[in-house]
């Protein structure tokens, strides 16, 4: 009877640590494991918490709020797809027949390469086998800062503020020599596409978003033999980006981002949306820098002078109201947080 009882309460002990263990190592906040003494009850909390550990097999976020915790607002949760891969990766190279035929519109490209090839050989030249932006620091809270490009940045002197986050993503042709003061000088990730490129700083990830085959190809070419220098405008035909800070945006995320947080609005997501997205994903904490129009209604890029240039709001493809909308929601229910510059 006594040997029984010291038995069960070893099971017991070896239980409750257990609960006590995998929650201290979800160290999600939203999962807060009620300490009920049942065995039964605890096992079956248990495994609750290995199920959450093997569906969302993510890195633990210790901030105070997670940007990907559910249950705060379902207008999140119905668009949040934990599942969803950002990065291409030779293992998640599959694409299903819509997401391809939906991509290959997208820039209307005619008689384009064979895809598997293509990725075949892209994968030869740049890393595809690990999904680095993910695995890297592998503990803690994550914050980024999305950098757009928007001329509300213009004496906002939000530099070291900006520098101050763990990844600083900026896009297209953003530069930020001259213009540190506002816009800081770190950036650990640069969202381009081939028509958007700038070189970048030596240490700087390049992440190529693909809305054509021509692009992947391009890609391949810029860091081995320059072959492509033109794609519906002139492209640099070759890049001095290391071949192992290269990765590549997934197609399917994209029409991701396209159904589920656009509803289908527009021709195709720019790229701040794109980055928000991908940073949803990717980080822990997310603030935005630099999108939108400054106070006075212009739509215009930090770095240039006439206030009426850029006007991105008004290409022809992109959804600039609805994109604008998406953000602002998720700022109003703090997932979020925008700095609006002047
Ligand atoms: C989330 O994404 C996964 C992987 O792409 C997909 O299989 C699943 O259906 C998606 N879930 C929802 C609710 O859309
Ligand atoms: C790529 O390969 C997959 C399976 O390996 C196949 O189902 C698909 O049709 C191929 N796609 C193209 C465009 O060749
Ligand atoms: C790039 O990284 C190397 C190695 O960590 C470092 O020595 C170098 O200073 C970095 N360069 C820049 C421009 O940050
Ligand atoms: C987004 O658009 C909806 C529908 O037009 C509107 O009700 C809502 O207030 C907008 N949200 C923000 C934050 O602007």
């Amino acid at each position: 009877m006594v040997a029984m009882r010291k038995r069960n309460l070893k099971v017991l002990t070896f239980l409750v640590l257990l609960v006590f263990l995998t929650s201290f190592f979800l160290n999600y906040t939203h999962t807060v494991v009620t300490t009920a003494w049942f065995p039964r009850q605890m096992v079956s909390e248990l495994s609750e918490s290995l199920k959450k550990l093997m569906n969302y097999p993510q890195r633990p976020c210790t901030c105070a709020h997670c940007v990907g915790e559910a249950g705060v607002s379902p207008w999140f949760d119905e668009r949040f797809n934990q599942t969803m891969q950002p990065l291409l990766t030779a293992q998640n190279a599959l694409f299903e027949e819509d997401t391809y035929s939906w991509w290959l519109r997208l820039q209307r490209e005619k008689q384009p390469k064979n895809l598997n090839d293509t990725i075949k050989e892209l994968f030869q030249v740049v890393p595809g086998n690990v999904d680095p932006v993910l695995k890297k620091g592998s503990v803690g809270c994550r914050r980024c800062a999305v950098v757009g490009n928007s001329g509300n940045l213009k004496e906002s002197q939000y530099g070291p503020q900006i520098d101050g986050h763990d990844f600083v993503l900026r896009m297209n042709r953003a530069p930020t020599t001259g213009f540190e003061a506002d816009v800081g000088s770190k950036t650990t990730h640069h969202l381009v596409y081939p028509e958007s490129f700038r070189e970048l700083g030596e240490n700087v990830s390049m992440v190529l978003v693909p809305f054509k085959t021509t692009d992947l190809q391009w890609v391949i070419s810029a860091t081995t033999k320059g072959t492509i220098s033109h794609t519906y405008v002139p492209v640099p035909a070759r890049i001095k980006v290391k071949k192992n800070k290269i990765l590549i945006y997934h197609p399917a995320f994209i029409k991701y981002v396209f159904d589920s947080w656009l509803q289908g609005h527009g021709r195709y997501p720019s790229t701040g949306i794109l980055s928000v997205i991908f940073s949803l994903h990717i980080c822990d904490e997310v603030d935005l820098y630099g999108f939108g129009a400054d106070s006075k209604g212009n739509w215009h890029h930090y770095w240039e002078n006439n206030p009426s240039a850029g006007a991105f709001r008004k290409t022809g493809v992109h959804d600039g109201d609805f994109e604008s909308n998406v953000t602002a929601t998720l700022a109003s229910i703090n997932k979020i947080r925008i700095f609006k510059g002047r």
